[in-house]
């Protein structure tokens, strides 16, 4: 207990420092000090990547179009007032990132190892946009961002604070300092009509075959349509 708390802390440093907003500062002083009493001289583990020793024990959620709701509402416990917090990533390959998201789904993965040494860790879920084509569409989720999910017992509304990280910069310290600061200062609140729970397609069970009618669009290549469309045209005429 007495290392996890401790871990956390030092997990809570380095995002601190790193954060630019001045009054951050003071706090991580009084902070750092506080702290030095408690951490051992002898100790040089990076926090980051002993965490990341440890990603072999963490419990990071792959979302599928099967499972994607009961994973989300799987530790929501009923009569629950306070939401679950659910960190999910969007990544994709070739076709969907352009090959650009190996970067930050390497720090997000770190990011979920860090986040489960934490006293009181956020879930952590996956969702890769080229193995899950039909559910990124139906959510209209652009990849390389991170979601969370704020779940409560059904049918509440759910809501869900979106965040575009930089695809080339983006380091896990650079993730672990969004939560330590508190996520609602950089992410912003989906209000779209593709909001998984609470937007218009999903309130009238629509996300799900609008999902299957843009990835069909996706993968039909357009002269086929073209073609379709002229032989449909000229047959009409
Ligand atoms: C993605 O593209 C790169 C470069 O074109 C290639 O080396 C790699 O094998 C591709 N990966 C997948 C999963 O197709
Ligand atoms: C991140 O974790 C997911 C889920 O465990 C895994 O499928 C993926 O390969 C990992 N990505 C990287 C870049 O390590
Ligand atoms: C990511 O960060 C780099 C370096 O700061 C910057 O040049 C680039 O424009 C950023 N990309 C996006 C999409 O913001």
């Amino acid at each position: 207990m007495r290392f996890s708390v401790t871990s956390a802390a030092l997990l809570a440093l380095p995002a601190l420092a790193s954060a630019e907003v001045p009054e951050y500062q003071a706090q991580f002083q009084h902070y750092l000090g506080k702290m030095q009493s408690y951490i051992p001289s002898h100790s040089k583990t990076d926090p980051v990547h002993a965490a990341e020793a440890k990603l072999g024990s963490m419990k990071m959620d792959v979302l599928t179009l099967n499972n994607w709701r009961e994973t989300l509402y799987a530790d929501v416990k009923p009569g629950s007032t306070t939401p679950e917090e659910y960190w999910v990533f969007v990544t994709g390959g070739n076709k969907t990132c352009f090959g650009h998201c190996e970067k930050v789904e390497q720090a997000f993965n770190e990011t979920a190892g860090a986040f489960a040494l934490l006293p009181n860790p956020p879930h952590t879920g996956y969702l890769n946009c080229e193995q899950e084509p039909v559910l990124c569409n139906a959510w209209s989720v652009p990849t390389g961002t991170v979601w969370v999910f704020e779940m409560l017992p059904e049918p509440a509304p759910i809501d869900i604070w979106v965040k575009r990280f930089n695809l080339t910069t983006t380091t896990s310290e650079d993730i672990i300092a969004r939560h330590a600061e508190g996520y609602k200062k950089t992410f912003q609140l989906h209000e779209g009509t593709f909001h998984p729970f609470n937007g218009w397609w999903a309130q009238n069970h629509l996300s799900l075959p609008v999902g299957y009618v843009l990835w069909f669009f996706n993968v039909v290549p357009s002269w086929l349509l073209m073609l379709t469309l002229s032989f449909v045209s000229r047959s009409m005429m």
